[in-house]
């Protein structure tokens, strides 16, 4: 019982009951029987009125923010039954003085599917009021069946609204957050999904896209005109998931955009979803039938004025409610036979996008979570553009059934070094065409690039794994399948290698990521490496550990380099690249 949010004195003086239940037009009626005992009026009227499976339920919500000490006009009732009424409720609490004002919370599917149970304020003429119904005796429950024969849970005086409405400062940025909302919207065109730990990067990223297509732009043109690949970052917000952060864009040519960076090999990390949409915001609540009908009669205005729409697809976020709007909207076109249209997952001519960018959640948010204006939407229709996805398979590279890895890996090197470029100006000239050393090379994804874009003629492939034929086949690959550790002293004797390697990379999954930098130290210190040789480490944090303590621990690893006697580091960078996870950077430097 306590476990379930009820009290010591219930489990004590749970009452003798008899549940009987009978049908008439359907409606499900539950009898309480109460013992004398403990009889108390609002446990009859809820009697009358519960019935909801024999689940255990516990109250919606704690109470904490919600309750005071201080006596007040309002009480706060936790743990009532999800069929009572606002009447019955009165009735029941009139009997300590006049009632002014029920609030019910929580009466609805999704609490009841959560096994919660609603809860209510009640608001009375006088504190004296308040004082009677806290001070009377406390209504009978039976533990064992909670949904059913508890009364209530819990009451207590509620914070009184000017106490609440005090708190000033949380208004003012609500405030503030929607009318940021509300100033975005009316140049937004497109809206991005984007992991958040990637959100500065991302837009520092397009901050350099949007100004490079520019400049292009007005070399080609000569002119002031905005570039159709021009993609201005307006801001951004949380998207109701502390993972995932909305960015709002204003772009020359949003279709075009969101291809390219849906198509971006170096964003595939960072960028879950676009949505193409209109500038302005639409109010309504996707969270209920009524404003889920609402919003689909405006997509059904919008669709109906354009004339090649044949078959649509509608993504929606928040996706939870993506399928109570599909049925809203399907329900609309079948009631308008002059519509052609269909919905199509597949093969569709159109696409709209729906998507939450406001819901208030200010004080008081959960009581308001069912108000049909409490969240703004921004809506738009866009042409599917084949041909751009055709781009897109033949810009990746086409492999076996390892292909997808080969591809990561291969765009993980590629960011890192054009990353690295961008920070310190190219590379060396005499990296073209050196030996190279990739440790930890399976599926192969890093040996592939370094041959394709420093035209190495010999890349020492060291992992006990195997490659995917794509590599193993390349001429220049030389694979030795073994560990770093045993490769080492073959690549002295046996191969020659000595003061050959000229670029050494590694992406190896170490339990001690300080492991990286000892192979490298020790690769230098038995002669291996050639003079000003180029590294590419990655430093991957496999146990868990807090952000702030990876990041130090990580420096303490740079600085290991730099403290090193044996050998001197020079232009070393650490970097957070969208294809590193959130507990993995990839440090990059000269060797000598
Ligand atoms: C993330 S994968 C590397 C992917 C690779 N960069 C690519 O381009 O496909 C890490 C690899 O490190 C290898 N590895 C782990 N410890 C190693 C060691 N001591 N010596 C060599 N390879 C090792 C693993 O077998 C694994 O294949």
């Amino acid at each position: 019982a306590i476990e379930n949010g009820g009290s010591i004195d219930a489990l004590i003086n749970t009452p003798t009951m008899a549940l009987i239940s009978l049908s008439t037009m359907n409606l499900f009626i539950a009898i309480l029987v109460l013992s004398l005992s403990c009889r108390h009026p609002f446990a009859e009227s809820l009697a009358a009125g519960a019935g909801l499976a024999s689940t255990t339920f516990t109250p919606l919500s704690s109470k904490i923010q919600k309750v005071t000490t201080t006596p007040s006009a309002r009480v706060f009732v936790a743990g009532i039954s999800h069929t009572c009424t606002e009447e019955m409720i009165k009735s029941t609490f009139s009997e300590f003085g006049a009632v002014q004002n029920i609030l019910i919370v929580g009466q609805d599917e999704a609490t009841k599917k959560r096994k919660r149970l609603p809860y209510c304020f009640v608001t009375f003429h006088d504190v004296s009021s308040a004082q009677r119904a806290i001070e009377a005796p406390k209504p009978c429950t039976n533990d064992d069946d909670a949904s059913i024969s508890s009364v209530y849970k819990e009451i207590q005086y509620a914070m009184p609204k000017e106490v609440r409405h005090r708190s000033n400062a949380g208004r003012a940025k609500e405030m503030e957050r929607k009318t940021r909302i509300e100033e975005f919207s009316s140049e937004t065109n497109l809206i991005v999904q984007v992991q958040s730990t990637h959100l500065d990067r991302m837009v520092e990223y397009l901050h350099r896209w949007n100004n490079n297509s520019q400049n292009n732009h007005q070399n080609t043109k000569g002119d002031n005109t905005v570039s159709d690949n021009s993609c201005r970052v307006l801001g951004s917000t949380n998207a109701n998931s502390r993972n995932v952060s909305m960015l709002f864009l204003s772009c020359g040519n949003p279709q075009l955009v969101s291809r390219m960076l849906n198509t971006d090999p170096l964003l595939a990390r960072a960028i879950n979803k676009s949505y193409i949409v209109q500038t302005g915001l639409i109010e309504g609540n996707l969270a209920t039938e009524q404003g889920c009908h609402t919003i689909a009669n405006t997509l059904f205005d919008m669709t109906t004025q354009n004339k090649d729409v044949s078959s649509l697809r509608i993504q929606v976020f928040p996706p939870k409610h993506q399928s109570r709007l599909l049925q809203s909207f399907d329900g609309i076109i079948n009631e308008d036979d002059s519509q052609q249209f269909t919905i199509s997952p597949k093969g569709f001519s159109h696409m709209i996008s729906v998507v939450e960018v406001y819901q208030y959640k200010g004080r008081g948010w959960e009581e308001r979570q069912l108000q049909e204006d409490n969240r703004l939407y921004m809506v738009g229709i866009s042409t599917a553009s084949l041909e751009l996805d055709v781009v897109d398979t033949n810009n990746r590279i086409a492999d076996d059934s390892s292909g997808d890895d080969v591809s990561r890996a291969y765009y993980k090197l590629k960011e890192a070094t054009e990353t690295y470029e961008a920070s310190r100006g190219i590379l060396d000239q005499d990296l073209y065409k050196s030996i190279a050393l990739d440790c930890g090379s399976a599926p192969g994804g890093w040996t592939k690039y370094l041959i394709e874009r420093f035209h190495c003629p010999n890349v020492y492939s060291i992992d006990p794994g195997s490659l995917a034929p794509s590599v193993s086949t390349l001429k220049e690959t030389r694979h030795l399948q073994m560990k770093i550790q045993d490769a080492l002293p073959i690549l002295l004797e046996d191969e020659g290698a000595t003061g050959q390697v000229k670029i050494w990379v590694s992406d190896m999954c170490l339990h001690d990521m300080g492991e990286q930098v000892d192979h490298l130290l020790l690769a230098k210190k038995k002669g291996l490496l050639a003079p000003n040789a180029f590294f590419v480490l990655t430093l991957k944090c496999v146990v868990g550990h807090s952000k702030s303590a990876f990041d130090s621990q990580v420096e303490k690893i740079v600085d290991k380099l730099h403290i090193t006697l044996s050998a001197n580091v020079v232009g070393v960078e650490t970097f957070h690249l969208f294809s590193n996870r959130s507990g993995e950077r990839t440090v990059i430097g000269y060797i000598n």
